[in-house]
This record gives structure tokens, C-alpha cells and sequence, in this order.
């Protein structure tokens, strides 16, 4: 969501807080500030992107050995220069934040008895004024203080004229991490910001408190006592940054989707509890039903799960989004795996189900993450870790697609331990899932035929996605993504349900894209498609070689080279993440970071 950094050195800081908040950028992007300490407080924002903080900072020779810096979406007040974070109390105290202060408005009113005045509509000008007022010559101690009174979700960083040198940190419900360098000390929001400085990090567990000065850290619990926390060497790499050849990032990593399925089945030599980690056989032995919780595309991928499993591993499986289930009153199953599917790891709401899951008794859950040191793998008992490598766009496309193998390789594992998986079966599913990254390679190289379309559907508002059975996910799958990026109204329906409510939106002006494969319900699907046809409907059917589906007047067809079966949700939605796609292109939209929209959802 927003990106926190934070550097105390020997030199200027002011390139690694702009480097460090370029790394975050594609997190959130509504503006973008610093403050260095040199002197006094200087601070700098930008509602343009990083490359114009930069400028900014060049243009007017800002330099500092303490500093912050922040990129912001927006939770309170419009995304304007007053409102980007630092935010500055009495020209002494400034601080960056991500996530959201609860009981902010009862605390600005007791401040503004105080005598505070505020200029911006943020809960974090709140948190500055707070610290100030609790300042006696310490901001360790005024930082302190101050949380102990925030509810909500947090990380912050803050320094003062009074102390350059110094910066405190904390965290409770949002990442915040200490970066040890040869000669400083950081503080990030994540470990990729500090990639040109550090990898040896620090995480900060719930309700900590981190102390940094250039020559030493500490970090202190939620008690105010002297913690010990592990030192990480992290293994974040430059390049997931750069574009190569690529222009935006979303295309890039969705041509990485071979390599990263590839990438995630490395390590799998046979189908076993040992792929979830240790202790994964007593508990899988024993799963009676499986619930799995997520947001947004993880979501989507989730309800594919639930299909496989119910089919494949014969256990009952239901996939609910995760904000609805942390507030329903739901009946724990003691049996069930709870399982948390998410890229980030860091969605408050499927963290917060999480939790709500454990407080409700479940002791079995899992996380299906691809950040291997987010809260959600540090949380659950079991982890199986995707590795897409990091996904920068915000339209998830890489971590959607080897979600689905760590799903498909979750529901095998469950099937032959309970005796449903033949060895015969363990070994086609293996070579069928070692095959996917050539079928992929053959489905991007029909993206010619894909632009084709897009040119069409860049011109509409609406479009329609249809898929029946374990298609129907990839049609919302579909539909999200066109929303996402390309801002055209897409809605996904089962097929089967056309005829109950939105044919009644189908005319010549509505383009419908169905996900037709070769599988047991391709002849209801064709029955769907008439009814579209026969209202004028123009169809766009993504099909496999044997699907018998011809092109006619209205009637597109692009024909996948094979048909891959159970894993066909797989290949079938690479089409779909390429017509979104190409359709964004067409349209001039900010594809990587689309508006309003954020990477990592860290507040509810
Ligand atoms: O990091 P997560 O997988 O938990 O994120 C969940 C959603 O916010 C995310 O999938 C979102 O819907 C994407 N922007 C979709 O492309």
C-alpha cells in the first residue's frame, strides 16, 4: 500500500530515501515526500511520481544525513501536496505512515484543545502532533507513548531537529523492518526498498518499537522491553525492478509466467505433505474439509481450489472472501485447514481472517504466499511459497497462475493421503504440470490474434465474461483484470446463468468473452452462446483445438494449441491477462498503476 524508508548515514541520504520509495512506488502512488534533517526540517513532495521528487530534490539541493521518505495511497484526504506524507509538527517532528489510525478524530480534537492546528485531512498529522506532544527530549520515549494510544494499523517512522541522527520506528498491524548497513542503519517497509544499501534486515514483530542511530539499532517489544530479533540476510534482487525489454511491467511478468510455473514446481519431486513444511503430514492426515480465504485475484484462484478439491481429493472445500468471513459468525469446523491464499502476505483483511480463524479455534491453517518473510507466512503453521518472483504491477498475473499450482499441488497431496491418488495419476498430474510452461509459451504466442481483439474492446465500455465449472473463476478472473487496468465495466457470469437477468444487457454494442475448453460442459456452454447470438451478442471464445467451435459473423475464435485438462484454468486465463492487457495499451491507461488502485492492500 504506501512504502515507508528510512536512512541514518555518514553521507547524504537523500538518494537512498528516493531510491528506496522508487522501489515501493508500484505499492501505492498517490504522492510521494520527504524530510531530512540538516539544520532544520526540509521537506519535499510530489503528487507527480518519484522521478519528480528527484527532480525536486536535485533542483533545490536537498541533502541530510537523517532523513525519511514516503509514497503514499490515499486512506484520508485527497491525494494533494498538503496531504503526502512527511507530515510536520511545530517545524520539529516528522513522520511517515503506513496504514490507518482508528480513533484519530477523538485524538486530533483533544490535541486541537492543546493548541495544535491542523492543516491536512490525514490521521497522520494526528500521530505528529501526538509525538510532539508527548516529546520531553527523547523520541524514543514520545514515540512511545504515542502508540500506546493509536488504534488502527500502523508502521511509522519519525525523526526530530532535536535528535538528527535518530529515527524510531513502529509497527503493529503494517511491515516495518530494520536494514543493518556497513556504516548506518534503515528502516523500510520492505526489505526490496533497501535492496541497493542492505540485505541484512531486521523484522519488527507486532507492537515493536526500533531505535536507530547511525552507529547502533535496538529494538524494544510491546511491554518497552529490550527485544532480541533475528538478523535476515534477504534475498532480494535488483532486476524484478527493471523492465528489460519489456513496457510495462504487467507484460513482463506476464511472459514471465512460464519461468516463474517452472520456478515453483523446482523443488516438487513428488506429491507429499513435506511441500507444505515440517509437520505438514499430521496435519493434513487429518483435514476433514478445507476453507480458503483471500481477497481480489487471490481470491479467484481460490475458488478454482475449491473446485479441485472437491473433485480431485473428494473433501468438502469452500473459498470465501476474507473480509466477509472475519465479520460473519461462522461455525468453526475443527477439522477444517484453513487455508490464506495472497501474493503480498500483507492484505489486512485476509490477515485479520486469519486471525479471526485462529481466535475461532482453528489451529490448522496455511498460507499460500509468494513473499516467503510476510506477516501471513510468519503467522500460519503451514506455508507453501509460490515463486513467482516479485510481481510489481498491480494487476496480479504471475501470482495468480503458480497460486494455482501451489492449489493444484495442496489438493493432490490431500487426495493421496486420503487414498485417492493412484500413482498412475500422481505421475500424468506431475507430467501435466511440468508440461505447463511450454503449453503457456504456445498460448503467449498467440498474442497477435489477442492485440486483434483488444483494438475492438478498447473502444467499449462493458463486456461480458462467461465460464461454467472451473472456468467461471477464470471469467472473474477475466473481468477483473479488464476492470483493473483498462477502467472498462467487465462482469463475469456463469454461462448458465445468463438467462436469469444479464442477457438483458446483451445487444450488438456488448462483446462477450467465453471461456470455452474441450471439458464435460462445452455442449451447455455452446447452448449459452446462441442465447448471445441470437441477441446480437458479438462473441470473443477463448477455445481449445478440439473445442468445434467455428468463427462466423460475429463469432471470434481463438483456439488454444491443447487442451490441459483440470490444469486448463491455468492456460485458458493467459489470454484474458493479454486482451486486458492490450486493451489498457490501446486506451493510454497507467497500466502498472492504475488509478485509485494500490499493490499491497495493508489497510481494511
Ligand atoms: O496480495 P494479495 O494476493 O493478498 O492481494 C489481494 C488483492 O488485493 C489482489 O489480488 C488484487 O485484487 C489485484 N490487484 C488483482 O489484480
Amino acid at each position: 500500500m504506501c512504502g515507508i524508508v528510512g536512512a541514518v548515514a555518514r553521507d547524504n541520504v537523500v538518494p537512498i530515501l528516493i531510491e528506496g520509495v522508487r522501489r515501493l512506488e508500484y505499492r501505492g502512488y498517490d504522492s510521494t515526500g520527504l524530510a531530512v534533517l540538516n539544520g532544520g526540517l526540509h521537506r519535499l513532495v510530489s503528487t507527480a511520481r518519484v522521478a519528480d521528487l528527484a527532480a525536486q530534490a536535485d533542483a533545490r539541493r536537498i541533502e541530510g544525513t537523517t532523513g525519511i521518505s514516503h509514497t503514499r495511497w490515499a486512506t484520508h484526504g485527497a491525494p494533494t501536496p498538503t496531504n503526502a506524507h512527511p507530515h510536520v509538527s511545530n517545524d520539529e517532528i516528522a513522520v511517515v505512515h503506513n496504514g490507518i489510525i482508528e480513533n484519530f478524530e477523538s485524538l486530533r480534537e483533544r490535541l486541537q484543545r492543546q493548541g495544535y492546528r491542523f492543516v491536512t485531512q490525514t490521521d497522520t498529522e494526528v500521530i505528529a502532533h501526538l509525538i510532539h506532544a508527548h516529546y520531553a527530549g527523547d523520541l524514543l520515549a514520545a514515540v512511545s507513548k504515542a502508540v500506546a494510544e493509536f488504534k488502527g494499523a500502523y508502521a511509522i517512522a519519525a525523526i526530530t531537529t532535536r535528535e538528527p541522527g535518530r529515527i524510531v520506528g513502529a509497527r503493529a498491524g503494517s511491515p516495518l523492518l530494520v536494514g543493518i548497513g556497513e556504516h548506518d542503519h534503515f528502516l523500510a517497509s520492505d526489505a526490496a526498498a533497501l535492496a541497493p544499501v542492505t540485505k541484512r534486515v531486521v523484522y519488527l514483530e507486532e507492537g515493536d518499537v526500533a531505535d536507530v542511530t547511525l552507529e547502533n539499532y535496538a529494538v524494544f517489544d510491546a511491554r518497552g522491553a529490550r527485544a532480541s530479533r533475528q538478523v535476515v540476510t534477504v534475498k532480494t534482487s535488483g532486476d524484478a525492478v527493471e523492465l528489460g525489454p519489456y513496457r510495462h511491467f504487467m507484460q513482463k511478468e506476464i511472459f514471465e509466467q512460464p519461468r516463474a510455473i517452472a520456478d515453483t514446481l523446482e523443488s516438487v519431486g513428488a506429491i507429499g505433505p513435506e511441500l507444505f513444511g515440517s509437520g505438514a503430514e499430521e496435519v493434513l492426515r487429518h483435514v476433514g474439509a478445507v476453507h480458503l480465504l483471500a481477497c481480489g485475484t487471490s481470491y479467484y484462484s481460490s475458488l478454482v481450489g475449491r473446485l479441485w478439491l472437491e473433485a480431485i481429493a473428494a473433501l468438502p472445500a469452500q473459498a470465501e472472501i476474507a473480509s466477509e468471513y472475519r465479520y460473519r459468525a461462522s461455525v468453526p469446523n475443527p477439522d477444517a485447514l484453513v487455508v490464506v491464499v495472497s501474493q503480498s502476505g500483507e492484505t489486512a483483511d485476509t490477515l485479520a481472517a486469519l486471525k479471526h480463524a485462529s481466535d475461532r479455534g482453528h489451529r490448522h491453517t496455511l498460507a499460500i504466499c509468494n513473499v516467503p518473510t510476510s506477516s501471513m507466512v510468519r503467522q500460519a503453521a503451514l506455508t507453501y511459497l509460490t515463486r513467482a518472483g516479485t510481481e510489481i504491477g498491480v494487476a496480479s498475473t504471475k501470482a495468480f497462475t503458480t497460486q494455482l499450482i501451489g492449489l493444484f499441488l495442496l489438493t493432490l497431496t490431500l487426495a493421496k493421503l486420503r487414498g485417492r491418488l493412484s500413482s498412475d495419476d500422481e505421475v500424468r498430474w506431475l507430467k501435466g504440470m511440468r508440461h505447463l510452461p511450454a503449453a503457456i509459451g504456445a498460448v503467449l504466442a498467440l498474442e497477435p490474434a489477442i492485440i486483434a481483439w483488444a483494438e475492438k474492446f478498447a473502444k467499449k465500455q462493458n463486456a461480458l465474461f462467461l465460464g461454467r465449472g472451473l472456468h467461471y473463476p477464470i471469467a472473474l478472473e477475466g473481468a477483473l483484470k479488464l476492470k483493473e487496468i483498462s477502467y472498462i465495466h467487465g462482469e463475469a457470469y456463469p454461462a448458465g446463468e445468463l438467462k436469469h437477468g444479464p442477457l438483458a444487457l446483451v445487444d450488438a454494442s456488448m462483446p462477450v468473452v467465453a471461456i470455452a475448453p474441450n471439458d464435460a460442459l462445452l455442449e451447455k456452454l455452446k447452448s449459452n452462446l446462441q442465447e448471445v447470438r441470437a441477441r446480437g451478442g458479438e462473441l470473443y471464445v477463448v477455445a481449445d483445438a478440439d473445442s468445434h467451435i467455428e468463427s462466423s459473423e460475429g463469432v471470434h475464435i481463438l483456439r488454444l494449441p491443447e487442451h490441459a485438462g483440470m490444469l486448463s484454468p491455468i492456460v485458458h486465463t493467459i489470454p484474458l491477462q493479454l486482451l486486458a492487457y492490450h486493451t489498457a495499451v490501446l486506451r493510454g491507461t497507467d497500466i502498472d498503476k492504475p488509478r485509485n488502485l494500490a499493490k499491497s492492500v495493508t489497510v481494511e
